[in-house]
């Protein structure tokens, strides 16, 4: 009796330890949900926000703008000035670090500039409510999520924010081209992607790419952005959806990055962007014209791709 009583007492006193050791492990965790819980937003709405406009009339006007990112003593953009007419689709082009995705950043107010000014109709971002402003634009981002989750889910996810049926997203999925991915999987708009859950299926880095750009379709806002929606997508399918998309799109300001330049080269202007400046701007026709720095890239792509 005293041995197995003794026994007794050692298990528990072990179990002890071993809970001990558990809620340890367990607090380093919490630690780290209680940290993110702390974090503060550094872009805070001003004092008193001017109305921010629902539709957008004149265009995005920027001046000036210089900007470096938090912690870095070199500027990523110099001097950069344009303007993007309301309505008006155009192109932003230029090499691997240019600036292409920074100035994006800026236009959502993710950072805000050195120097220099971004407004739209007139009122500079700054003076906006962030959320307000955020809600004027439709963004696809270069770096996308791939959510754990199902397809329908993966689209709808565009526009948490606003109402939408199976129609909304069905379209929004024949535009980026996802339509035809979603046709093949084993429960079509209810299939589960990624690796994480049961009944899953992994797409591929180029089927990602297709479904990632019909979340920024299916919400309805003045401003759409697309960062690279034709990255790992051959010539003919990039031009096909920029097409597309450039149909749909009339009346709304859009704004799209792309390498692919036979897949832009039907935008109304098009900015070419070198080292964080601006350095030329025209229509396909002008710019091939002046056979100046777009002109080369547009004649290397047509050597290397034809
Ligand atoms: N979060 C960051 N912190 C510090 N520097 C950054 C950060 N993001 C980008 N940069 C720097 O800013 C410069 C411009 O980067 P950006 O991402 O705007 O280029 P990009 O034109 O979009 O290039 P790509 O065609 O490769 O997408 C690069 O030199 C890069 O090193
Ligand atoms: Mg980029």
């Amino acid at each position: 009796m005293y041995v197995q009583a003794l026994q007794r007492c050692w298990g528990n006193f072990s179990q002890l330890v071993l809970r001990a050791a558990d809620l340890r492990e367990h607090g380093l965790f919490i630690d780290d949900v209680y940290q993110f819980l702390d974090l503060k937003p550094t872009i805070l709405p001003p004092a008193l926000p001017k109305p921010t406009p629902t539709t957008i009339r004149e265009g995005i006007t920027i001046k000036d703008l210089c900007f470096r990112y938090p912690g870095s003593d070199e500027d990523v953009l110099h001097n950069v000035t344009m303007t993007i007419r309301a309505g008006e689709h155009v192109a932003i082009v230029g090499h691997n670090g240019s600036g292409k995705t920074t100035l994006i950043k800026l236009l959502c107010r993710v950072y805000d500039p050195r120097a220099g000014s971004i407004a739209i109709d007139g009122i500079d971002l700054r003076d906006m409510d962030p959320e307000a402003l955020r809600r004027l634009y439709s963004v696809h981002v270069q770096g996308f999520a791939r959510f754990q989750e199902t397809a329908r889910r993966n689209i709808a996810l565009g526009a948490i924010d606003q109402d939408f049926d199976d129609e909304a997203i069905a379209r929004a999925a024949r535009l980026s081209g996802a339509d035809r991915v979603i046709e093949r999987l084993p429960a079509g708009y209810d299939t589960m992607l990624g690796r994480t859950f049961a009944r899953r299926h992994e797409l591929s880095a180029g089927q990602w790419q297709r479904l990632a750009p019909a979340r920024a379709f299916v919400r309805d806002a003045p401003i759409v952005v697309l960062d690279e929606p034709t990255a790992a997508l051959d010539a003919t399918t990039a031009r096909d959806m920029v097409d597309r998309l450039l149909e749909v799109a009339v009346g709304r300001t859009t704004i799209v990055i792309s390498h692919r330049l036979s897949a832009v080269m039907q935008t109304d202007r098009i900015f070419v962007l070198d080292q964080g400046r601006l350095v030329e701007t025209g229509t396909h026709q002008s710019l091939m014209a002046v056979g100046g720095r777009y002109a080369q890239l547009f004649r290397m792509e047509e050597v290397l791709d034809p």
